[in-house]
């Protein structure tokens, strides 16, 4: 048995013991998943594949778990596509993306090798350079027998092998580009472009985009896209080095701006995070044939250290749920998935109604929820209490996100105004069994959360100290 069919084998002995998955984002089939991978429309469905070790729910060699969808809310799988099972990519199939050349469809991602095994570690020694495989049916992959197609020997002086990460390829004018996380020899994160005219043969041409020496900070998983006559550039940053852990945040940065094609180099416009919750990384984004340019990103909580997961948990790690991005303003702005009103019931609408004080809007054993709100004349702070644990503040300049799960006080504040040009405060929050995601003032901030709190039923009240008027308030069952 190839060690691909025993992991298959594997996942489809015990991913039936799951019970306990959320409604409508895609976790692992059993196992930890992180980092999106290969998101694409191909033959008419969508496929999100993840970073993915199926024995066990932490961290380990990775594989590529294969979700697939035909609206983006309800996920099913595929076997699991690829193994770390050949000597370009012996200790892990690390992150990358996919693409479609004639009629197949490929995926490129890092051969990620570790020779300490056994030795003292020494990460100088790692070694990561970029490998291709290729379907005809979406299903079954077979890697490239010239794997690594972009090796050391490819990589200027000035880069480090062992941080040589994350491809994200796309065709322009019959030209393949390929963007890459790397880290220099300063230690420093940088994105690097390399072209190709047939995805097997790789030049370097430039480097890309840096972040200033000051930042400290590796790019990990980048993005790159064409919007609304613009181009766009996502990366994950995160500590460049272990001594800084816990001093940098793990952020997730755009910018929208031109690439020049002839010299690499990318200009930056406009910037911004794209989530400002504690449960966002890695996202990745694709292109579909209804015009859209849709994101999914992984939600994995950063900010504290405590065990999250549950004992009796066999699955670690979720998607976001796949939202739309669109260009508003010179800032990129993320709204909800047009397919979820298909399953959108309305139980509850409020219009013009005074608050003063409290009232609950929904009492119900945990399920899948979606609440809009709309205020106008943003004078108090109006809090909506969700899970008895969590407590989420608007008020006209800052947004307040408090969590008491486990009796561990967490607080996150933003301290900018979140309201629109007209001073209307517009809050859409999709609620799943273990996250929150709240898109304000039409998607131009996003705050994503988890909360594995199981003991809970779902509670939503909203509260204010002084009256408000509740211009609009919808409730919603998402019957997914
Ligand atoms: C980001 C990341 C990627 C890497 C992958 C390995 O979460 O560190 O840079 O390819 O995870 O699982």
């Amino acid at each position: 048995m190839t060690k691909l069919e025993k992991a298959i084998n594997f996942t489809k002995e015990n991913m039936e013991k799951i019970q306990n998955r959320p409604l409508y984002h895609l976790t692992p089939q059993i196992g930890w998943l992180n980092d999106p991978n290969g998101f694409c429309e191909y033959k008419g469905e969508y496929h999100l594949f993840y970073q993915h070790y199926p024995y066990g729910t932490t961290w380990g060699d990775m594989h590529w778990g294969h979700g697939v969808s035909k609206d983006l809310v309800k996920w099913d799988y595929n076997d699991i596509a690829m193994a770390n099972d050949t000597i370009a990519d012996a200790n892990g199939c690390f992150s990358g993306s996919a693409i479609e050349k004639n009629g197949e469809l490929y995926l490129m991602y890092t051969g990620h090798i570790n020779p300490n095994y056994g030795f003292d570690e020494d990460i100088d020694q790692l070694l990561q350079h970029q490998c291709i495989a290729r379907s005809k049916d979406g299903i079954k992959f077979e890697k490239a027998k010239e794997n690594p197609v972009i090796s050391r020997e490819l990589l200027p002086k000035e880069y480090k092998i062992s941080d040589f990460r994350d491809p994200k390829v796309w065709e322009k004018g019959g030209v393949y580009y390929a963007v890459h996380a790397v880290k220099n020899t300063m230690n420093r994160g940088e994105l690097i472009l390399y072209k190709s005219k047939d995805l097997v043969e790789w030049e370097f041409l430039a480097p890309l985009f840096q972040t200033d020496f000051s930042e400290n900070k590796m790019l990990e998983c980048p993005d790159f896209f064409h919007l609304d006559g613009k181009e766009v550039l996502i990366y994950s940053g995160m500590p460049c080095m272990p001594e800084f852990e816990g001093t940098i945040l793990n952020t997730i940065e755009y910018h929208i701006g031109s690439l020049d094609y002839n010299t690499g180099i990318f200009t930056s416009e406009s910037k911004g995070y794209l989530d400002y919750g504690d449960s966002y990384y890695a996202p990745q984004t694709t292109g579909d044939s209804k015009g859209r340019r849709l994101l999914v990103a992984w939600m994995k909580k950063w900010t504290s250290s405590y065990i999250q997961l549950p004992k009796e948990f066999e699955w670690n790690g979720m998607m976001t749920m796949v939202r739309e991005l669109k260009i508003v303003d010179g800032k990129l702005v993320q709204l909800p998935l047009k397919e979820l009103n298909n399953y959108a019931e309305s139980k509850l609408r409020i219009e013009n109604e005074p608050l003063v004080g409290e009232k609950n809007i929904i009492k119900d054993k945990i399920s899948a929820k979606k609440v809009s709100l709309l205020l106008e004349k943003m004078n108090e702070k109006v809090v909506l209490e969700i899970f008895n644990d969590t407590r989420i503040e608007f008020e006209k300049n800052r947004f307040g996100y408090i969590s008491d799960f486990y009796n561990k006080k967490e607080e996150y504040f933003l301290e900018e105004s979140i309201l629109d040009e007209e001073g209307k405060l517009k809050v859409e929050v999709y609620i799943d069994l273990y996250s929150i995601e709240i898109l304000v003032n039409g998607g131009k901030n996003s705050f994503t959360y988890t909360n594995f709190n199981v003991d809970k039923n779902i509670n939503v009240n909203i509260k204010s100290n002084k009256e408000v008027l509740i211009r609009e308030l919808e409730v919603f069952d998402l019957n997914i």
